[in-house]
């Protein structure tokens, strides 16, 4: 078994058609402008194939998903995907 605590963590902003839409891009620019963790990358990516439940969300290599995050939402998901 791999530990994977100390991987750097990357969170994917789908900015394909409908999460764009639906404001991820706006969702991107609030996570870039956070002051955190240098272990933590954020990066626009194609669809994550949930398409309407947007914008998505996808936190690597946990595999956290989230769905319908608002620019106001950023903050507390790193919050709550940053150990202690
Ligand atoms: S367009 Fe974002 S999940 Fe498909």
């Amino acid at each position: 078994m791999t530990d994977r605590s100390s991987e750097p963590t990357c969170i994917l902003i789908c900015l394909n058609r409908t999460c764009r839409k639906q404001g991820a891009a706006e969702v991107l620019a609030a996570f870039r402008q956070l002051d955190n963790s240098p272990n933590i990358t954020y990066e626009g990516c194609g669809c994550l194939g949930n398409c309407g439940n947007g914008p998505m969300v996808l936190v690597l290599p946990a595999r956290i998903w989230y769905y319908r995050v608002r620019p106001q939402d950023a903050a507390n998901i790193v919050t709550a995907i940053v150990p202690e």
